[in-house]
């Protein structure tokens, strides 16, 4: 079973839980990608949903494949968000951002009624922080806001550098909101609330990638004699 595979199974699993009707949240990154695939399939077939997409990327996957498609102030109550993440701890506490649609993300899935994780069961971990985490941040005062940024995360306990996101060709990222990214590489995260709230409280820090209290469920595909066996966390109903 390869890495798609598994993506595919998870995003097969979260599709029993669409039902017709159902306002839903879309998320962005590869896993999310197979949900919408397999939605769009669904909606060929007569399913009469509606998504509000969590990036550029994903508008144009769901546009492309029919889907009917609202923005969040036309519909600013949502059934149920289906996205990936880059980690999940036991507590249903997330990194996201990996893709840069963050503040999307969590803006959409915090508008949602339920918010379920769909992912390759490499990415549940203990402990945060493996992953770099993502911090949105306004172009404006950058520098400034970069070094704030690093006092906040030494003052939480965490050590490691934090990294100005760049493109290929060296020009820093720019997210669907036209902020940048800065990549905090901490190893663990001992206290991720304690983290969340001393980087919201930097003027310049739009959004970071923790998301805690929001996701609902996860859905975990691993690889287990030749197929994926799926672990549910938290409850899907
Ligand atoms: C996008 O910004 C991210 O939050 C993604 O949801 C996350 O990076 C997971 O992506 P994959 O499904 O591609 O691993």
């Amino acid at each position: 079973m390869s890495g798609p595979d598994l993506r595919r199974a998870a995003a097969a699993r979260a599709l029993d839980l669409v039902e017709p009707g159902m306002r839903l949240g879309l998320g962005t990154g590869s896993t999310a990608a197979a949900f919408v695939a397999l939605l769009g399939e669904r909606v060929r077939g007569g399913l009469d949903i509606v998504g509000v997409p969590t990036s550029e990327a994903t508008r144009a996957q769901a546009e492309g494949l029919g889907i009917r498609l609202a923005t969040l102030d036309a519909q600013p109550e949502l059934d149920l968000t289906i996205d990936g993440a880059d980690e999940v701890d036991p507590q249903l506490r997330l990194i996201k951002g990996g893709g840069a649609a963050l503040l999307r993300e969590k803006i959409v899935a915090f508008a949602s009624r339920r918010m379920v994780v769909i992912a390759d069961g490499a990415k549940r971990v203990e402990t945060l922080g493996a992953f770099p985490l993502p911090i949105e941040v306004n172009p404006f005062g950058l520098t400034a806001t970069h070094r704030a940024v690093e006092a906040a995360v030494a003052r939480t306990g965490c050590a490691g550098a934090v990294r100005l996101r760049l493109r290929p060709d060296g020009g820093p990222v720019v997210t669907d909101g036209g902020h940048h990214i800065l990549d905090a590489h901490l190893g663990r995260i001992p206290d991720p609330e304690s983290l969340g709230a001393a980087l919201w409280a930097v003027p310049g820090v739009v959004e970071h990638g923790l998301f805690l209290g929001i996701a609902d469920a996860a859905i975990l595909a691993t690889a287990r004699d030749g197929s994926a066996d799926i672990t549910i966390l938290g409850s899907l109903t």
